[in-house]
């Protein structure tokens, strides 16, 4: 009979209402999953068909981007309906059936919740647009005023995220140029007015709407962004990156939102969590986020911009766990997401290129793919050893690197168009998934169609083929995740062992996890290696390296 510990692991589900402290949580990418119908975009049945994959790589949880009714203008981060779901993937009654099917495979379901604006299709949008200045239905936006004798000047010099101005003129109900609306991103996702009551109590009934439908969490898109200073001042350009508060970064307000959603949510016993996604830096700031009255979770992204050097990842893993501790919240462990360049060519450049904006075509780089998948193999095998809740993005299991040459017209990102090719923005790390090496679209779909190009060598990296080989990316995943299971990593503690300016090395659940970031190869210590990122060289651990060993000393 299995030990108690390694029966509780094999059923994520059926563990405590606290999962979320050690989960690995799968992103999905709806877009880019799998497609059942074949018109070239990932749906809520090529999901549910695949989740057999996923309970098989080991993952806890997944989390769906976006699915709701939308016009797509920002893959569907621009809400139209947040309680329906977008034709193109599906119906509501196809997420019914995906929620009880990964239930039914122990794994949880988290939703994307986007809070901080909606789509300009939304209805509430429409009412404001067809209503008077000052209106209530004007009040659940942020209209107001231009400057300038004719109001033809925006209110203020804030900026999109996406590039051009975040302010955007209307023509009023009688045709003439009229009012001004906030929108941080694009200009079809105008920003609400969390001061409104209304926005909060509609807000409400969309978390009810979902946690009864049976959803385990959200997570929550610009956590950082909901409270705007009221008096909308200008905005210190000089000071601006996403991580600098601002007005209308991190600002105070937030939380007491957070509160409300945290009191909603505790109501259900089963377990049912929040993580925000909010750009705010440092680590005591972001773990205000996760106090014990407010969100369960927040993305570490300092850990994610991280540059690969073993002080540099020590201080920033010794910082997570001491700001997120300190308020009783695991910390979490992000290396990718559909934001960002994928992990293998993030560390195949140079550490001091600007990834900011997304690469392409004509982005100068000097890439080294190579180096770059061995160490984002290493970073695997660092990353999930973390006590902690780890997340993976969907890909990042095959090793795919960022897709730099989709030509001009099939980029889709919205920066894209707004910067007029300037920057490439995110498609990049979006291109639908190789799932059998022989079949139209790799087994995307059975069509061939795909709403971004694949590139053909991923051919090789396709997940049939990668199941198969014991060398690979995605068997390297499924073995460290069991590992994980059955060494209750997760919920270990950490305790530092050696950091130099080439090894990082710490014990956690009784293992020892040694990274190598030399050029040469390291002679290991005694010990039973359980796992290791490439083939060991004669019994040492090979440059840009990881491995797991069971640590003879701490048995002892
Ligand atoms: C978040 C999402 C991103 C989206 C933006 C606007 O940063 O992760 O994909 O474009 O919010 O909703
Ligand atoms: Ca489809």
């Amino acid at each position: 009979m299995p030990a108690m510990s390694e029966m509780a692991a094999t059923s994520p589900a059926g563990r405590d209402a606290e999962w979320w402290r050690t989960a690995v949580i799968y992103q999905v990418y709806p877009r880019s999953f799998a497609d059942a119908n074949g018109d070239g975009i990932g749906d809520i049945r090529g999901i549910t068909e695949g989740l057999g994959a996923l309970s098989e790589l080991g993952v806890d949880a997944i989390w769906l981007s976006p699915f709701y009714r939308s016009p797509q203008n920002d893959a569907g981060y621009d809400v139209a309906d947040y309680c329906d779901v977008d034709p193109i993937f599906g119906t509501l009654a196809d997420v019914d059936e995906l929620i009880a099917r990964a239930h039914a495979l122990g794994l949880r379901v988290i939703v994307d919740l986007v809070p901080n604006h909606s789509s300009s299709e939304h209805r509430w949008f429409q009412e404001a647009l067809a209503s008077a200045p000052g209106s209530v239905e004007r009040g659940r936006y942020i209209f107001r005023d231009g400057r300038g004798s004719c109001g033809e000047l925006p209110p203020n010099n804030w900026q999109s995220v996406f590039g051009g101005a975040a302010w955007t003129r209307i023509l009023e109900p009688n045709g003439t140029p009229g009012q001004w609306y906030l929108h941080l991103f694009d200009t079809t996702q105008p920003d609400f007015d969390w001061t409104s009551a209304w926005v909060q109590d509609r807000f409400i009934e969309i978390l009810l709407f979902w946690l009864d439908r049976g959803v385990d969490g959200f997570r929550v898109d610009v956590a950082h962004g909901l409270d705007k200073d009221q008096g909308l001042p200008d905005y210190d350009a000089t000071a601006a990156s996403a991580f600098t508060p601002g007005p209308y970064w991190g600002r105070p307000g937030v939380h007491e939102i957070y509160r409300e959603w945290r009191a909603l949510l505790d109501t259900y016993s089963d377990g049912r969590m929040l993580c925000a996604e909010a750009w705010v830096s440092p680590l005591e700031s972001l773990a205000e986020w996760v106090r014990p009255d407010q969100m369960h979770q927040a993305f570490n992204f300092e850990y994610l911009v991280t540059r690969w050097h073993p002080t540099a990842l020590r201080d920033v893993i010794r910082d997570s766990l001491s700001a997120f501790g300190a308020v009783g919240a695991p910390s979490t462990w992000v290396l990718s997401n559909h934001d960002v360049v994928r992990l293998v060519t993030r560390l195949g450049l140079p550490t001091d290129t600007d990834l900011s904006h997304g690469i392409g075509r004509t982005t100068a780089v000097s890439l080294d793919l190579t180096v770059g998948l061995r160490r984002a193999r290493a970073a695997t095998l660092l990353t999930l050893a973390l006590p902690g809740s780890a997340y993976v993005y969907q890909g990042e299991e095959l090793g795919l690197p960022e897709v730099i040459d989709i030509p001009d017209g099939a980029r889709q990102d919205p920066t894209w168009n707004r910067t007029n090719g300037e920057r490439f923005g995110r498609d990049g790390c979006r291109v639908p998934l190789p799932w059998t090496a022989s079949d139209p679209a790799f087994g995307f779909n059975t069509t061939g169609a795909a709403w971004l190009p694949q590139p053909a060598g991923w051919r090789d990296l396709a997940r049939d083929v990668q199941r198969t080989d014991s060398t690979s990316t995605l068997r390297l995943y499924q073995e460290a995740l069991r590992l994980r299971r059955v060494h209750s990593l997760g919920g270990g503690e950490l305790t530092w062992h050696d950091v130099s300016d080439s090894v990082l090395s710490f014990r956690v659940g009784g293992l020892r996890v040694i990274v190598n970031f030399s050029q040469t190869a390291l002679e290991l210590p005694p010990g039973r290696v359980v796992v290791s990122s490439a083939p060991l060289e004669a019994g040492a651990l090979p440059a840009d390296s990881a491995a797991w060993l069971i640590d003879e000393e701490a048995v002892a």
